[in-house]
């Protein structure tokens, strides 16, 4: 047997209590997989006494996941903090300086700090792994970087967000409350430490960020997704859309339109993370509960689609857990150091401004009912060139 791969885990939350879990379950047979045993050898989280589902007695513990991140002792840091700034990103790149791998489920510091950690990552000779961050079990990021990269990309698309597919299934499903289907989704450990991130639509937009810069190889600020989220959704609307024939849904879309409408590469991206209703035959409208599906289009392959358990314990600790075993083989630094996703942007490619993207909307209107409140209504719509 080979030298043991060491882990330090920083962040005891749903997500790393169920990496200690299914690392305690699995690791024999992981390490007879990779021919060396992955041992946890250094955890930190925020409070040391917190009744948990497993026990750290035997792990080394640390106050501070940056301390935790450059102890001589671990070889890969495992990033479950969160945050797109403080403790997460400082532990982060001090790992990176210290010249170790990361492994992170971080979207929100991916989105905003992605390419100077990946950036940093390549100069220490690094790999920095985040299958976790996008799609929780479902390993979209490993399929678009490796699987597809014959294709020139055309379309990425689908429901990121696990919280907000959850709320709409039980609203849809069993015309529960909003904020009732919410406070489950947080209890199962779904949702994010600030919900709100999820509803809003961010959480989305965080992981569609990642998708577009390692699918079309461009770098895009989170201001730059317009984005709406399900909060004013309510079951009425549910019910309308329904009898109409279509299902609501959270999509968090890209799409490339090819320059002069030609097969090259280049042309305008169009994005936006938005509820949207689908005709109930679709097959995206069929993903319920937690689960997430993406739709990838590509010149050569045409469309796929992949689907999973997009949030909880886990199906997220499933995705670190690859990561780990790339990093144990030696693979993701090798293909991290050749692929350089992060680095560099297409040019060629230009962010599509929403007012140039039509689009069609569903109006719910409470009116008084008096003659010719309709034709206002129209005639306002009609002076900014909207029709019904
Ligand atoms: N809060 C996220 C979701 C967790 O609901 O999808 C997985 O990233």
């Amino acid at each position: 047997m080979n030298r043991p791969l060491k882990l330090g885990i920083a962040g005891l939350g749903t997500v790393g209590t169920g990496l200690l879990q299914l690392l305690a379950e699995h690791g024999p047979r992981l390490a007879g997989n990779v021919s060396r045993p992955i041992e946890v050898v250094g955890v930190c989280a925020r409070s040391r006494s917190k009744p948990r589902a497993v026990t750290t007695d035997a792990i080394a513990w640390f106050d501070e996941a940056a301390r935790l991140a450059v102890d001589p002792s671990i070889d890969v840091f495992v990033e479950l903090i969160g945050g797109e700034g403080g403790a997460a990103k400082t532990a982060v790149e001090a790992a990176l300086n210290a010249g170790k791998s990361v492994v992170t489920a971080n979207k929100a510091l991916l989105a905003k700090h992605g390419a100077d950690l990946a950036g940093l990552a390549e100069q220490q000779g690094v790999a920095l792994q985040f299958e976790a961050a996008v799609a929780g079990g479902i390993p979209v990021i490993k399929t678009l970087r490796e699987a597809l990269a014959g294709n020139q990309l055309r379309r990425v698309y689908g429901i990121l967000n696990g919280t907000c597919n959850y709320i709409l299934t039980g609203m849809t499903e069993q015309g529960r409350s909003y904020t009732d289907v919410l406070a489950e989704a947080q209890a199962k450990g779904y949702a994010e430490a600030d919900p709100t991130l999820d509803v809003d639509g961010t959480d989305a937009a965080h992981k569609l960020a990642i998708l577009v810069q390692i699918a079309f190889g461009v770098a895009v600020p989170l201001p730059a997704i317009p984005r709406r989220g399900i909060a004013g959704i309510d079951l009425i609307d549910i019910r309308f859309a329904h009898e109409l024939g279509y299902t609501i849904k959270l999509l968090a879309e890209a799409f490339l339109d090819p320059a002069n409408g030609t097969d090259e590469a280049g042309g305008q991206l169009a994005l936006h993370v938005a509820p949207v209703m689908l005709k109930h035959a679709r097959p995206l409208a069929l993903v319920r509960d937690a689960y997430n599906a993406i739709t990838v289009v590509g010149d050569a392959v045409g469309t796929t689609l992949y689907y999973g358990r997009g949030a909880g314990p886990m199906p997220t600790a499933s995705a670190v857990i690859a990561d780990v075993i790339d990093l144990a083989v030696g693979h993701a630094q090798l293909s991290f150091r050749t692929l350089r996703l992060w680095s560099g942007h297409n040019r060629d490619i230009t962010l599509r401004p929403q007012a140039t993207m039509p689009s069609r909307f569903y109006l719910r209107l409470m009116v008084q009912d008096r003659p010719g409140v309709l034709a206002d209504v129209t005639r306002a719509l009609a002076n900014h060139r909207i029709s019904i």
